[in-house]
């Protein structure tokens, strides 16, 4: 067998050895299989983690194990208890949850909404994952009657209570505590993260299309799920997008300005562009930045975000060519030797200090802080199809293929472009594995595009 066989045999290996039952059903896969894992929840299935694996196992036909888990998270949002000091709870979805057996031998669950975790992170980004994975899942089936169970219809207009809520807010982005997705630490993410509005966009969606004739009771949501779409839509594709044209802009801005008569509406400072960005940039290209707020424009290069931005159509198709022409240009950088760099450049010094708190796992150029992760490969595939660009998809998986394998599936990997295998990865990672099966998938036919298209 060669390298690119041995892989994907390795690959599907670890898949199945992941498998979680619950009363008999598959149900999950954990985050990690190797048995001397750093952190004990890494023996839990995180809903994030589970969606590469789903889109494998709908890919491969075996749907059943994807409908169990959006079931079971379904129920166990009931399953929140009351914080103090709260009136009512906003159910969200879990971060995760583990299955084992208590003192007595009966089989049990126990989930993870923020309350377990490091940190005591909310993941925001769970109920959004389950709208679209449950999209993904209908596409796959054409089981429609499964969204329309009024379990179902219920579930998806709560979520979207949830997020469509009056804040005190003036944006169409949501506003969201640091940590709450991907990247859950501290990492100064805090705000209106684009990985979030990139997540939120293909929420709002997937809601549309599952409760579009669903009849139910509350059609406001639909109007303002609509509405607020499209604002989201606008905003984004304006306020976050950023290239050379739109940098001598900022680079120039007047400041202080009150009034509507204003270019510079968030007032950002011309002086907090950061002393890497004009060179970096390149010629006629260019990408979505990492948050923006009042006075505030985070300008690092976040993957994820951008490429699901690609994936689900929030970036305008010529947006998305020239994110992948960074892509291109930047390679050492952005993919370097083991694709996706997760966010770049890495955040040095006092800065990071004051950023992740001191965090020693987040030290720059690993881990959240510039580490790059093999999982992010099957959206950078995925992201670089849609745009016409193959020959990239091609190349990055080519560097995968070599090392990831042999190397045992590492979480991440540490250094500038990605050489050493992060200090304090864990090995035979599941999700390593299962966003290089899609990765793999994705060189073959359109069928995951399909899947996660509006
Ligand atoms: C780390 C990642 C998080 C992931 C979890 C389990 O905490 O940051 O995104 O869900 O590991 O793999």
């Amino acid at each position: 067998m060669n390298d690119k066989e041995t892989s994907l045999d390795g690959a599907y290996q670890l898949l199945n050895d992941a498998i979680l039952h619950y009363q008999g059903h598959p149900v999950g896969t954990i985050a990690s299989a190797d048995f001397k894992v750093a952190a004990e929840n890494y023996g839990d299935c995180f809903i994030r983690d589970f969606v590469p694996s789903a889109l494998v196992f709908l890919l491969d036909g075996q749907t059943d194990i994807v409908r169990n888990f959006l079931e079971l998270t379904l129920n166990l949002r009931d399953q929140q208890e009351q914080l103090e000091g709260h009136q009512s709870l906003p159910k969200v979805m879990p971060a995760s949850f583990k299955v084992f057996f208590d003192q007595y031998g009966k089989e049990q669950i126990r989930p993870d909404f923020g309350d377990k975790a490091i940190g005591r992170v909310a993941p925001v980004d769970a109920m959004m994952w389950w709208v679209i994975l449950l999209y993904a899942y209908v596409k796959a089936t054409g089981d429609i009657a499964l969204a329309h169970q009024p379990k179902y219809k219920k579930g998806i207009q709560q979520i979207l209570t949830i997020f469509l809520r009056d804040r005190f807010e003036v944006f169409p982005t949501l506003l969201v505590p640091d940590g709450c997705f991907m990247i859950d630490r501290r990492m100064g993410v805090y705000g209106h993260p684009l990985e979030i509005q990139s997540l939120f966009y293909g929420c709002l969606k997937a809601s549309l299309f599952l409760l579009n004739n669903a009849e139910i009771e509350n059609q406001d949501i639909l109007q303002q799920s609509q509405k607020r779409l499209e604002q989201l839509t606008d905003y984004v594709r304006r306020y976050y997008w950023l290239d050379l044209a739109r940098l001598n802009e900022i680079h120039r801005y007047e400041t202080e300005r009150f009034g509507d008569d204003n270019h510079n509406e968030l007032n950002i400072y011309p002086e907090s562009i950061p002393p890497w960005l004009s060179d970096w940039l390149p010629d006629e290209a260019g990408y979505l930045v990492g948050n923006i707020g009042p006075g505030r424009m985070d300008f690092r290069f976040f993957a994820f975000g951008n490429l699901l931005a690609i994936v689900f159509g929030l970036a305008e198709p010529e947006q998305a060519a020239q994110i992948m022409k960074v892509y291109d240009q930047r390679w050492p950088d952005l993919i370097g030797r083991m694709p996706v760099k997760i966010s770049y450049p890495a955040i040095h010094g006092k800065e990071w200090h004051l950023l992740t708190g001191g965090d020693p796992k987040n030290r720059p150029w690993s881990y959240h802080n510039a580490g790059n992760w093999p999982t992010l490969l099957w959206a950078f595939n995925a992201a670089a199809k849609l745009s016409g660009r193959e020959d990239l998809a091609e190349k990055a998986t080519n560097i995968a293929s070599h090392r990831l394998h042999q190397d045992n599936w590492p979480e991440y990997y540490d250094g500038k472009e990605g050489r050493l295998i992060g200090r304090r990865s864990n090995f035979r990672q599941v999700w390593s594995a299962t966003g290089y099966i899609l990765a793999r998938k994705l060189l073959q036919n359109d069928q995951l595009l399909n899947l996660l298209k509006f």
